[in-house]
């Protein structure tokens, strides 16, 4: 019998067909986003161990992580790839990523139902200001509390690569999320990710 193919980071096969078929697209069509999950799951994966969740916890965290975007296969490639900032209208619909990602992954069979929730509710924000169902503080579910900052991070990371050298790149990017504390995110999670040393956030830094 054929080996089932292990795609997820640091987790066991994802057994079920739809979701290879989904990660395959993500893999095929958006590069970026398939990397960028990798790496937003890698760094959730290092935040939950800070929480001591379970292996299986971990597994439906990272699951959910890496397929936090896959809503953005569905978008219109003028969106994705535009240069300039987006204007209201098409801001708008790349919001509608999150709740497209939400109804991929509630169709997946046997996943675990925190998958969903993670992708469904990664851009909700503390304050309440997110998105797709501005839910505030703890109302937002853990995972995606998790995804949230994960997610941020990296974009951080990339976006301070750009103009600041490798050795200062952590530096700013661990004061970038401190400043984002009492808006964005849950505080006492941002704590626990300051603690993870820089050696083991450092390998996806670039
Ligand atoms: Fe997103
Ligand atoms: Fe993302």
């Amino acid at each position: 019998m054929k080996e089932k193919e292990d795609i997820t980071p640091g987790g066991t096969a994802l057994e079920e067909t739809d979701s290879l078929y989904w990660i395959r697209r993500m893999r095929n069509e958006s590069p970026d986003i398939f990397s960028h999950g990798f790496r937003v799951a890698a760094f959730a994966d290092l935040l939950g161990r800070g929480l001591q969740l379970s292996e299986r916890e971990l597994e439906n965290l990272r699951r959910g992580c890496f397929l936090h975007d896959v809503g953005k296969v569905m978008m219109p490639d003028g969106i994705l790839a535009k240069p300039q900032p987006l204007n209201e209208k098409e801001r708008k619909t790349l919001e509608l990523h999150a709740v497209l990602g939400d109804l991929i992954v509630s169709g997946i069979s046997g996943l675990d139902p925190s998958i969903a929730k993670t992708v469904r509710s990664h851009h909700e924000r503390w304050d309440g200001t997110g998105y797709p169902d501005r839910l505030r503080g703890e109302d937002i579910p853990l995972y995606a509390r998790i995804c949230r900052i994960a997610d941020a991070f990296d974009h951080m990371l990339q976006e301070i690569a750009i103009h600041t050298n490798s050795r200062e790149v952590l530096i700013e990017a661990r004061s970038r999320l401190k400043q984002g504390c009492a808006k964005q995110f849950d505080e006492n999670l941002v704590t626990v990710f300051l603690n993870i040393p820089d050696d083991k956030l450092g390998v996806y830094s670039g």
